[in-house]
């Protein structure tokens, strides 16, 4: 029996292309162009397998329309909303994702936002850059102090306790919402509140880490952002339909947030364009998960996945609950 076949359906770092091309009968992507719904089912056609990353939408009539040779998807991504699981699942698919390795450069780059929208870094570096930095004085892009104040987290996962710990670091107040309480949570002396609602009304900084679900989807609504405190600041590295965009745009341009600091953004790369209008926004390009070492982590958790599945054995991160064979 041959090697079984993967396609591979963006570039992945040089060091993971090695191991799946020498374990794997691999179809590469190298000029990294994002496949069409119906090129990805054409390329799929006599496949086993397929890598996919949040880039390829597999809803409940792409996930039908795959051919039946294809048996396990592997997301090159902890969140995996941009897959139909129960269609995956009702189809006899594997699905399995990447967590726990990308916790630790997902919680830096949500610090990073947190720390440049208070501190008002874009505004600083524009004016270093542009050569418009005239000399120190007192009331120079005074921004808001970090130390000492409440940080809310939505959603205590993996990524919202890699957070926690962080902002330990910097003496907040560390406060959460989820479904339920957490025991490390507690243990990073994190205070729950059982509805967002409490948590807003406490977050003098917002990160948010839950993932994009149904129940989770334009939950940060005007609502819920006016019971947040005057001055509030808001970081997202989760995913940019949990925000509703107006509503951010227009507490950002009243002044009753102070700033935001948003690497993921509701249908990107194409974004809201308001945002680059405004300048106490500090804008990323998804890079929460954006290190050399992290990518390489997730890539050998999707080789992982598929060698496991392969291989007849559980997979260590299966989405669907199900195992070869079934
Ligand atoms: C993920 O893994 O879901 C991230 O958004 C990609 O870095």
């Amino acid at each position: 029996m041959g090697k079984p076949k993967i396609l591979i359906a963006r570039k992945l770092p040089p060091a993971v292309e090695n191991r799946l091309c020498r374990d794997y009968d691999v179809v590469l992507n190298p000029a990294d162009r994002i496949y069409s719904r119906d090129e990805l089912l054409g390329a799929l056609e006599g496949k086993d397998g397929l890598i996919v990353t949040p880039s390829e939408k597999l809803d409940a009539a792409m996930i039908a329309a795959l051919p039946d040779t294809v048996r396990i998807i592997a997301t090159f991504s902890v969140g995996y909303d941009h897959i139909d699981i129960p269609a995956a699942r009702k189809k006899g698919l594997v699905v399995t994702n990447t967590p726990r390795v990308l916790d630790d450069a997902t919680a830096d780059i949500a610090m990073l936002l947190l720390l440049a929208a208070a501190r008002r870094a874009h505004e600083g570096e524009a004016l270093v850059r542009a050569d418009e930095w005239r000399g120190w004085h007192t009331q120079m892009l005074l921004g808001v102090h970090v130390t000492g104040k409440r940080l809310g987290i939505y959603g205590m996962g993996r990524i919202g306790q890699a957070m926690a710990r962080r902002a330990r670091g910097f003496d907040m107040e560390v406060h959460y919402h989820n479904r339920r309480p957490s025991a490390e949570a507690e243990a990073l002396g994190a205070r729950y509140h059982d509805s967002l609602e409490s948590l807003l009304k406490v977050s003098d900084f917002l990160s948010i880490h839950c993932p994009s679900t149904d129940e989770t989807r334009n939950s940060i609504d005007a609502r819920r952002l006016a019971l947040m405190p005057e001055g509030a600041v808001l970081v997202n590295t989760a995913r940019g339909d949990i925000v509703d965009d107006d509503a951010l745009i227009s507490a950002l341009r009243s002044g009753h947030l102070f700033a935001a600091g948003l690497d993921v953004f509701r249908g990107e790369p194409a974004i809201d364009p308001r945002y680059r209008e405004l300048k106490n926004v500090f804008l990323l390009p998804h890079l929460g998960s954006a290190t050399v070492e992290t990518r390489d982590a997730m890539g050998y958790t999707c080789c992982d996945n598929l060698d496991a599945f392969f291989a007849g054995r559980a997979c260590p991160n299966d989405l669907t609950g199900r195992v070869a064979g079934e």
